[in-house]
């Protein structure tokens, strides 16, 4: 086990290189399996979720080659329809898995996705796209075993009680492309992320129409061709770095950022007080004095709604901004897990229902505290570099499922941060 040690005060300053989204790679990966040729993915960030997604897809029988350091070329030849469960259940977005085997081989044994801290993970969604196809789909002792023998093009709807849904759209699309006859997919998720994935899959000879908007229209075609494709840029990982810079009063420009894929955030970061500006090449300088942070509200939406993925590093944010700001969670209502440990810091939270309030006001101070999930992990080492004094972040594997080299790239900007061996820490630590 390892922990991340933060020493907060420091401006950060300087430039941070973003890596290809975490959340465009794997739906991606899993794409390549809807044809026989081989497939070049580039710009793919290395994580740990990707190097799962890459073992899933060897145990289902294709050659995978890491060929370069963010390369991987992914020959999908001979597969098999049943995914390995020890795998599967370590990564729910091996979901996405079902989408592309039913379209390829008209079958899939997937284990049931397990749930997750930030909430419940239904996939019902995703088992009506499916259903919408002709397929037939049952739950066999914790497997979604799926018969795709009759699939064929359909109408599918795709709302569910939080909004539509990011892999359910990805499984849809997946198992449409070659499904004869015409598909059409209402309230569609239209994330950058669906729409990289419907460029990778157009340049596979997918016929998709109306990609972008929620409601897309699928020609079914006999067979895929393999392709190179780059994945776009990670948003939510530049915003967080964009929110480390804000809270620490630093700047710091972020480059092969994608500011158009940031719409709600950047209007966000403007509400603040926070200085975005575009220089020639496409990159977003960050910059503010973190005296001057105001307080805000945002509701998390799908896209192009406020993204639920930054609403906890959002909070610690929120906890040096001078004022009263509200949080509130329309897609994982109980999402929260991070609050208890930005409290331990002296956060003046209070909950009600699915938002929190926060009060600005208090000078965080470092603390050991424990990381939950991907982007709580985050929201934690950023009120570290906020706060007075050292903060230990535990169970910090949860981060290097998400974000690429996090302290070292925070290191690069000049924060004092460093991964430690439990083995190795300090007795101190052990006595607080
Ligand atoms: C994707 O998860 C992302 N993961 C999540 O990012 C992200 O938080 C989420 O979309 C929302 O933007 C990947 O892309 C790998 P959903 P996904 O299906 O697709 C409900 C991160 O931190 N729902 O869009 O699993 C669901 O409970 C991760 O990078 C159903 O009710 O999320 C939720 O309330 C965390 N039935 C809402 O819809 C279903 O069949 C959105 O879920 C499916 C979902």
């Amino acid at each position: 086990m390892e922990i991340l040690r933060i020493v907060g005060g420091n401006r950060l300053q300087g430039d941070i290189e973003i890596s290809g989204s975490k959340n465009a790679a794997l739906p991606q990966f899993a794409a390549t399996l809807l044809s026989q040729e081989k497939s070049i993915i580039s710009n793919v960030p290395n994580l740990s979720d990707v190097k799962f997604m890459a073992e899933i897809l060897s145990e289902l029988g294709a050659a995978v080659t890491q060929i370069d350091y963010d390369t991987w070329e992914i020959d999908p030849a001979n597969i098999k329809h049943i995914a390995p469960y020890q795998l599967v259940r370590k990564m729910r977005a091996s979901v996405c898995l079902l989408g592309p085997l039913v379209g390829r081989l008209r079958k899939a044994e997937i284990p049931m996705p397990g749930g997750c801290v930030i909430g419940q993970r239904p996939i019902d969604l995703h088992i009506r796209a499916l259903e919408c196809l002709g397929a037939n789909v049952k739950l066999d002792r914790g497997i979604v075993k799926v018969d795709g023998k009759k699939l064929k093009g359909g109408q599918i709807f795709l709302g569910g009680r939080h909004g539509s849904t990011v892999t359910g759209t990805s499984n849809a699309i997946m198992a449409a492309v070659l499904a004869p006859g015409i598909t059409r997919i209402e309230s569609s998720a239209c994330e950058p992320e669906i729409v990289d994935l419907c460029n990778m899959l157009t340049n596979m000879n997918a016929k998709i129409y109306g990609i972008g908007s929620h409601i897309l229209e699928i020609h079914g075609v006999k067979e895929l061709n393999g392709c190179c494709h780059e994945v776009i840029p990670d948003r939510i990982e530049a915003a967080t770095y964009a929110i480390a810079a804000a809270m620490t009063g630093g700047e710091v420009t972020l480059k092969n950022s994608c500011y158009q894929h940031l719409g709600s955030f950047l209007n966000l970061m403007q509400e603040c007080g926070v200085k975005i500006e575009l220089n020639d090449e496409n990159q977003l300088k960050v910059s503010c004095n973190q005296l001057d942070l105001k307080p805000f509200e945002i509701i998390t939406l799908p896209y192009p709604g406020f993204p639920t993925d930054l609403q906890a590093q959002t909070s610690a944010l929120a906890c040096v901004s001078k004022g009263i700001s509200i949080l509130t969670e329309r897609v994982y209502p109980s999402r929260f897990m991070h609050v208890p440990e930005l409290m331990r810091m002296g956060a003046n939270i209070a909950m009600e229902g699915s938002s929190c309030i926060v009060k600005g006001e208090n000078q965080l101070t470092g603390a050991p505290v424990m990381a939950s999930d991907l982007r709580a992990s985050a929201a934690l080492i950023l009120a570290g570099l906020a706060a007075k004094g050292e903060t230990w972040v535990q169970r910090i594997y949860h981060l290097d499922r998400g974000y690429e080299s996090f302290e070292t790239k925070l290191q690069s900007v000049g924060a004092s941060v460093e991964r430690i061996a439990e083995s190795k820490l300090p007795k101190s630590y052990f006595s607080n």
